[in-house]
């Protein structure tokens, strides 16, 4: 059994003995924070309260398995916002040690990462892995050994400037999903956006020139005007993100020249994303492994799936694991 509460989704999944598929796997996205235009810290963590038994229960059910059928538990322990995490970590810490169960905490990023093995379970490092979510842009080499920090976002992550630059064109929350639909039948190069760290070799990102860029853009447009061009401004704010992540993704692969790329995270959901990525890697001959779009946003299965490979703690030796927000 694992359980993800890091940010804004109350999550339990079963997996199978190997960890390599989902039996179940239950998400509930917490709607308490659309009316803020963000996730409120404090509201997460009471909303997971109230919905993580009923969550587990579900999950168990789904799976049609029983807490006896359980012969571990996995938990997000970092990173996150600290009193989400907290109400997962408490969980999972009472359940394992009520049914004297190991416990393996994981790190929220590797289980971003590890969604894809259970999209193809034949996958094995090395490989080359961007994470674009909400609260991290990152490229990393993925090796036997670890994770590789080979670049990331020096000020918002992909995901966050998604959600800001949805909510200045008045859309909804979460930005991606919102700026997408939005972004229909517009025209991603009517409006002339910047991708920032363009020199050679650069594996970082930036995100807060594209946001100025579109408060300018919208600075010059009266309201009329704004709503009319909504859909080019999303296209071409939308396209900015899934150039700046594709051209680094690639380049990464290049540099350390990866034949496999992994691509996880709620921005791994965008449809534009994968679908450059889907055509530029057919023409390099190169692998690419995208979860599909409920695996790339937050969930539990992918928390399984890291845990196969992570260190259980055994009875009872995790009552004093902490979560961290880093
Ligand atoms: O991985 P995730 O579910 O949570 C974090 O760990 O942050 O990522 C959430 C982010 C949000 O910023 C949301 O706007 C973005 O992923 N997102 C998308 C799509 N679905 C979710 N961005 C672009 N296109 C999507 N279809
Ligand atoms: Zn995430």
């Amino acid at each position: 059994m694992s359980i993800e509460t890091s940010c804004d989704d109350t999550c339990a999944a079963i997996l199978n003995e190997e960890g390599r598929r989902a039996l179940s796997n239950v998400v509930h996205t917490q709607t308490e924070h659309a009316r803020y235009g963000g996730v409120v810290p404090e509201v997460a963590s009471r909303a997971h309260l109230e919905r993580l038994d009923a969550v587990i229960e579900e999950a168990l059910a789904a799976a049609g398995a029983t807490l006896d059928d359980v012969t571990r538990v996995a938990v997000t322990v970092r990173p996150g916002l600290i009193g989400a995490l907290l109400v997962g970590v408490s969980a999972a810490k009472g359940l394992a040690y009520a049914r004297k169960l190991p416990l393996t905490p994981v790190n929220h990023l590797e289980g971003h990462v590890a969604a894809a093995y259970l999209t193809d379970p034949a996958l094995q490092p090395p490989f080359v892995a961007l994470i674009a979510s909400g609260g991290h842009t990152a490229l990393y080499s993925v090796s036997e050994n670890g994770m590789d920090l080979l670049g990331q976002s020096l000020d918002d992550a992909a995901g966050e400037a998604l959600d800001k630059g949805a909510r200045m064109l008045g859309l909804g929350f979460p930005g991606g999903p919102a700026l997408s639909k939005a972004a229909q039948g517009g025209d991603p190069s009517r409006y002339d956006f910047p991708v920032a760290l363009k020199e050679k070799n650069n594996l970082d990102f930036s995100f807060s020139g594209l946001k100025t860029s579109l408060l300018y853009k919208l600075q010059a447009l009266d309201e009329r005007a704004g709503r009319e061009e909504l859909p080019h401004l999303a296209a071409g704010y939308e396209a900015a993100v899934v150039e700046a992540l594709s051209r680094k993704l690639l380049r990464a692969a290049d540099l350390y020249d990866a034949p496999t790329l992994v691509v996880a995270g709620g921005v791994a959901a965008n449809l534009a994303l994968r679908r450059v990525l889907a055509e530029e890697c057919q023409k390099r001959d190169l692998k690419l492994v995208v979860p599909s779009p409920e695996l790339c946003t937050d969930n539990a299965a992918m928390i399984g799936a890291a845990a196969a490979t992570a260190p259980a703690v055994p009875y009872p030796n995790y009552l004093d694991l902490n979560a961290r927000s880093t």
